[in-house]
């Protein structure tokens, strides 16, 4: 099977058996979007309203604040495949909860397995705590906050995966907080030479 249709399976087997609450108030879900055979994967928190409403990630405010850093450094969808922790919008954009985390995350796994990314970059303290914590829930907590770890290079192996992992703040936060814009735009050109010296 390609690995396009490996991510359909994962879909089909989230809108069958996946059982949450919030799925049930969602208007759609929200999978993934951009190039499976991308060496980069984002991953966000959960969707937003204009997410929800047309089932794609990152297409609303934070979505076009992150095309715009994607495009300071050249990438284009093309170049990278996008995701979220939750699949479904959590009501009022809340965070998400530990039982919300527990039963979404094991399909962003079976994504990340298919994609196999050389390097994850995380965008915010749920997917950072999440990956950086090595899938395991309970040891989140462990894990320090974005504003200490944004923009440093962690190399973790985690199923027998070797993954390059970049915590980096969430976009929408700069939406709120416009000292975190030079921040991120800095963050995203350590990741370009990262990118640079992997393809070398
Ligand atoms: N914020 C996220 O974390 N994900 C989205 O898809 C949209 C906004």
């Amino acid at each position: 099977m390609s690995k396009l249709e490996d991510l359909e399976a994962v879909k089909s087997k989230i809108l069958t058996e996946m059982k949450c609450p919030l799925k049930d108030a969602a208007k759609n879900l929200v999978f993934g979007k951009g190039n499976p055979d991308a060496n980069i994967m984002f991953i966000g928190e959960a969707p937003g309203a204009q997410e929800d409403e047309q089932g794609i990630p990152f297409v609303g405010s934070a979505g076009k604040e992150l095309d715009k850093l994607l495009r300071s450094i050249n990438l284009t969808l093309d170049d990278v495949y996008i995701a979220n922790i939750l699949k479904y919008r959590p009501p009022e954009n809340r965070d998400p909860t530990v039982d919300e985390i527990y039963r979404h995350t094991p399909y962003l796994i079976e994504q990340i397995k298919i994609i196999k990314p050389k390097i994850i970059c995380t965008l915010g303290n749920y997917s950072t705590k999440f990956v950086l914590a090595q899938f395991n829930i309970p040891n989140m907590k462990k894990i320090d906050g974005i504003t200490k770890l944004h923009g440093k290079v962690n190399n973790i192996l985690i199923d027998e995966m070797n993954f390059m992992v970049i915590p980096l703040y969430h976009p929408a936060a700069m939406l709120y907080n416009p000292n975190l814009r030079p921040i991120l735009g800095k963050d995203f050109l350590e990741m370009e030479k990262v990118l640079v010296q992997k393809r070398e």
